[in-house]
């Protein structure tokens, strides 16, 4: 089935460098925090940090093993490890379905990464400075209601991915987060420094690690989780493709581990960013998607250099943004190229194309499409606009089935000795505890997770 021999990453290093890119993103330095704010700090951040361990770390080696196991792009991965199985067309549909759900999260990924494009513009072009409370809102609210704004800064965005894709592995992929994760680090560095010069860090220590143990409930849990898939890119056919590059002689535990480690450590530093400057402003913690991009443009006016700051803190925005699109993007290329009916550059314009039309419907369902909202299914869907029924379909329901899928192909169906020879960990405490793990415990959390999901759940 194979026609092209697939580009390897060059080092486990490159690779690690793109995987964080991939984990880092939106999910990290726009959505971690307003979650924590709205779900309580401490006891969201206790909960949040169990479930990396638990099953972030474990789905992140699944992920991986799956896609090296072959070395072939993701669908081919679940065929080929079937093979002689009843339930090989099954899982030919599960690689698919991993490969679709990226797609889906990008049609609402790259309209966010267009908006911290032009935010890093307007902030440069001083459109935002002596600006009040209320009127970021209004440059928001003006930026949603008009298409011409959104599809401009989402084509953006997606021609700089696709770019990037076309170019193959080592010439796109490795060069571009060679370039952008020292940068991003760095800023995320000094706008860490800044914020902790300007005070409130004490409070900001005291919000995220001092846990209201009441405040843990199943919603906390619900939360927590959906945050770490999303998080560390699992459950999307990243981890498969990008474990497919990976040469055989580097460690997938060590590599998921390092991954989970960045991941959630800079989850946390964009805590450590952007609570500071609530706390001394004494603005509200919870108000949820607008703290990025309304309430941190008002501080940033009133601080010294904060016209600095702010096209800083867009800017790392942007980035960890287009580290994770990249990323999201590669899988459906991936499987193109590998059939052989398309070059790389010409599956990343037919793929770019495709993602393009349905961003464009994202972008137009906040103006000219909003009255259009999807009939049945269940109540939370049906206020939802294309944008937020893409967001909620993809990420918070797709992603939760293919991670559930990957845990039970490799945990009960696959030989044993392939992941055993995969993991490198010998026969050993680890292995079986990884085992267990996918075995026994992600299959019924993330089934009660998707029950609740449909709109059954008991929560
Ligand atoms: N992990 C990315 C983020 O936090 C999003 C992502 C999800 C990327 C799934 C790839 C796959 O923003």
């Amino acid at each position: 089935m194979s026609h092209v021999k697939q580009e390897k990453w060059s080092s486990g290093t490159a690779f690690l460098l793109a995987a964080i890119g991939s984990a880092v993103g939106l999910g990290n330095i726009y959505r971690f925090p307003y979650v924590v704010g709205e779900n309580g700090g401490g006891a969201f951040v206790l909960v949040y940090l169990a479930v990396v361990i638990v099953f972030g770390i474990p789905l992140v080696m699944t992920e991986l093993t799956i896609g090296r196991r072959r070395q072939v792009p993701p669908i081919t991965a679940y065929v080929q490890l079937s093979e002689g199985k009843k339930s090989q067309s099954f899982w030919r549909l599960a690689g698919f379905s991993s490969v679709l759900t990226p797609l889906g999260i990008l049609g609402f990924y790259f309209v966010i990464a267009g908006w911290t494009l032009n935010y890093v513009y307007s902030i440069l072009t001083g459109q935002l400075n002596n600006l009040v409370e209320g009127q970021t809102q209004q440059v928001f609210n003006d930026m949603m209601e008009s298409p011409a704004t959104l599809i401009f800064w989402m084509t953006l965005s997606v021609l700089i991915t696709g770019f990037i894709i076309s170019r193959g592995i080592k010439a796109g992929l490795e060069k571009a987060v060679n370039i952008l994760m020292p940068m991003l680090f760095m800023i995320l560095v000094l706008l860490v420094g800044y914020s902790a010069f300007n005070g409130g860090m004490a409070e900001t220590f005291e919000f995220m690690f001092t846990p209201d143990f009441e405040k843990i409930n199943m919603k906390t849990l619900l939360e927590a989780t959906g945050q770490a898939f999303f998080s560390l890119s699992l459950g999307s056919a990243t981890m498969l493709v990008y474990g497919s590059y990976l040469p055989k002689e580097v460690s997938i535990p060590k590599m998921a581990c390092g991954v989970a480690f960045a991941d959630t450590f800079v989850a946390l530093i964009s805590g450590f960013a952007i609570f500071p400057i609530i706390f001394t402003n004494g603005l509200p913690l919870d108000s949820g998607p607008n703290l990025v991009f309304v309430t941190l443009p008002v501080i940033f006016d009133q601080m010294p250099f904060g016209q600095v700051f702010g096209i800083l803190f867009f800017l790392l925005l942007a980035f960890a943004a287009i580290t994770s699109t990249i990323s999201l993007y590669e899988p459906a290329v991936s499987n193109l190229e590998e059939r052989g009916i398309f070059s790389r550059k010409k599956a990343s314009m037919v793929v770019g194309g495709g993602l393009w039309c349905l961003a464009g419907l994202s972008a137009l369902s906040m103006n000219v499409l909003s009255d259009w909202h999807p009939v049945g299914f269940n109540e939370t869907v049906a206020g939802m606009n294309i944008m937020d029924l893409l967001e909620y379909l993809s990420a918070n329901g797709m992603m939760l089935v293919n991670g559930l899928l990957a845990a039970i192909f490799l945990g009960w169906i696959v030989n044993r000795s392939e992941s055993l020879e995969e993991l490198g960990l010998g026969d050993g405490k680890l292995y079986k505890f990884w085992r267990f793990i996918i075995k026994y415990v992600v299959p019924p959390v993330a089934g009660y997770l998707i029950i609740d999901f449909i709109g059954y759940g008991f929560i």
